[in-house]
């Protein structure tokens, strides 16, 4: 049971992970910890995306015996940022994983639409053969998450994931209804869109609090 009706969907519960949350969404935490906060989630969140990542048996000499034990085997990563706010949420993924190439999707919200409108997109060249986690802090009406698994899947994506901080029903629904493929992983799903599309109680405007731009 993940609190919604599709089975794509992970609500990460972890109390660390809950606790960072709480702090993310009080309008009183500043820009600096607002950043520290998103990059040691998204961090988290990653430990729990790649959990069913590939494993093989080696061989390895400890200082007492010779033992079989598992390194990773499966696909190299593409850690996707869908600009501005995803930006926040690489860091704290490639300390886990180092090897990562980074892409970026540029998307805005028309404020009147809201629509997602395309301003750049720069993959890595192989992006067909990797695993994909595509990141963004809010998924709010669904429209920029979809276009960006869109963007993917029409360059040879096949493996994709999806890592939001805070979702609302209704982006839950867009992208687990429109890309069924895609697993998504979030720490809350909150209780609805207000009439601007944001996200209600959220945390406001995630790119503006992590750059200061407001
Ligand atoms: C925010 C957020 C998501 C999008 C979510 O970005 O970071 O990308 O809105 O909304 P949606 O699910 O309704 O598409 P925004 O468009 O504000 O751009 P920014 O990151 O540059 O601030
Ligand atoms: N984008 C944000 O940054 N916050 C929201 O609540 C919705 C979209």
């Amino acid at each position: 049971m993940n609190g919604t009706e599709y089975p794509n969907v992970t609500v990460i519960d972890h109390p660390l992970v809950q606790h960072k949350v709480s702090i993310l969404r009080d309008v009183g935490t500043g820009a600096k910890e607002f950043r520290e906060l998103v990059k040691e989630l998204a961090m988290l969140m990653a430990y729990e995306a790649t959990r069913d990542f590939q494993l093989a048996e080696t061989t390895v000499t400890t200082p007492l015996a010779e033992t079989t034990t598992s390194v990773l085997a499966g696909k190299k990563v593409a850690i996707i940022p869908i600009l501005r706010a995803g930006l926040g949420m690489v860091e704290g993924i490639l300390e886990l994983l180092p090897a990562a190439k980074v892409g970026h999707v540029g998307l805005y919200r028309d404020p009147e639409t809201l629509e997602p409108v395309e301003y750049y997109c720069k993959l890595p060249e192989d992006i067909r053969e990797r695993d994909v986690l595509i990141v963004d802090p809010m998924l709010a009406t669904g429209g920029s998450a979809s276009a960006a698994i869109e963007f993917l899947k029409e360059r040879g994506a096949t493996d994709i994931k999806l890592l939001v901080i805070i979702a609302a029903p209704e982006g839950i629904a867009e992208v687990a209804e429109s890309c069924d493929d895609v697993h998504i992983y979030t720490c809350a799903v909150d209780s609805h869109l207000n009439d601007h599309g944001y996200i209600v109680p959220g945390l406001g405007d995630a790119g503006d609090r992590l750059f200061g731009t407001r």
